[in-house]
């Protein structure tokens, strides 16, 4: 581990300059495909983990408040549910303002941030050893799928893995199941995963919570655009691009676009190309799946893992699943 409390931990990539080639290619890719689309994990760079941190104070978006009530009323109990000595693992870990919550109550253990971020996990890091100077921090900068591998490898402490701020709505229904099939093998029996899901709701408030008045999260949205004329000499003119996300009934998910309202051909000059946009042409950048009770419940049987509580906040508009690790 390096004097800064994390290390990085990369499938594709073991430096900042082979992130970037990563960087480079999803861009590529992305762009050249109809209809395009950018992996919502490159918003997460300084700029754009700042402006996350933002959005959790806006009054629209209502999850982080429901999760933090969450977490203020059962922190003891999921700490106890877990044993010692114990190691909170937090995939996708951003600030830590909810996991924080959770190691008031858990002296003694240690705290493992995973995250791609890595302006994220140096703030992080340093905050957490402020705060919790009983607990030892050792953060991971890498993907999710980086994290199982690392996951599997370990022994011997138990596990209380958090997947938190609806990390797993990011994920398609499918991809969710892929997912915790994976984390299921990557644990050993009588660990726990806390899981927050956001529920399916009144259509507005959803919407809303990825609208807000003051323009957050298009800024936040936009920093795709942004990254790639900071990182890859884009010629992006964001005057000329549009947030917009709706919610998709059939699918669940509220779904994220970046609009070119104008025809224009744009020059990525670290790509030695240009990218050609109709007017209107959308560029997806994130689903957000919104859940019921018994998707979860059927997730949990498919993937193995049994229910241990389940969570609400006052309003029923956000939950947390604890889930243990069975294997027979
Ligand atoms: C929506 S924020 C949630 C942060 C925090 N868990 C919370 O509940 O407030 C998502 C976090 O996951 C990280 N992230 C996004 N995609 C990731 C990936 N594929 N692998 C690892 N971390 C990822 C981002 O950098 C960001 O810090």
């Amino acid at each position: 581990m390096s004097n800064e409390g994390y290390t990085r931990l990369d499938r594709h990539a073991h430096t900042a300059a082979d992130d970037l080639r990563q960087f480079t290619l999803d861009v590529l890719h992305g762009l050249s495909e109809k209809p395009k689309r950018l992996p919502s994990r490159w918003i997460y760079d300084e700029h754009g983990s700042r402006l996350f941190n933002d959005i959790c104070e806006l009054q629209e978006y209502y999850p982080t408040r429901c999760e933090a009530e969450i977490l203020h009323a059962h922190a003891r109990d999921i700490v106890a549910a877990a044993g010692a000595p114990l190691d909170v693992i937090d995939l996708g870990a951003g600030d830590g303002r909810k996991s924080s919550i959770l190691l008031e109550a858990a002296s003694g253990a240690r705290y493992v941030p995973i995250d791609i971020s890595e302006s994220a996990m140096q703030e992080l890091v340093a905050a957490m050893r402020q705060r919790h100077p009983g607990i030892e921090v050792s953060g991971i900068i890498g993907e999710y799928f980086d994290a199982l591998n690392w996951l599997s490898t370990r022994s011997g402490r138990r596990s209380l893995v958090l997947f938190l701020g609806s990390n797993i709505g990011n994920f398609s229904k499918v991809q969710a199941r892929v997912f915790l099939r994976q984390l299921w093998e990557a644990l050993n029996p009588g660990d726990l995963v806390l899981i927050g899901w956001d529920l399916k709701k009144d259509i507005d408030l959803l919407i809303d919570a990825y609208n807000d008045a003051k323009g957050v999260t298009a800024k936040f949205n936009t920093n795709l655009l942004a990254r790639i004329n900071r990182e890859l000499g884009g010629e992006f003119n964001l005057e000329q691009f549009r947030h917009y996300a709706t919610y998709d009934v059939y699918s669940g998910a509220i779904e994220s676009y970046i609009v070119s309202m104008v025809r224009q051909t744009v020059a990525v000059k670290g790509l030695r190309t240009s990218f050609d946009f109709d007017e209107w042409e959308p560029i997806h950048t994130e689903y957000s799946y919104k859940y019921l009770q018994a998707d979860i419940d059927a997730l949990a049987a498919a993937t193995g893992f049994a229910g241990v509580a389940q969570y609400h906040d006052s309003r029923r508009w956000f939950t947390d699943s604890l889930w243990k690790v069975v294997k027979d």
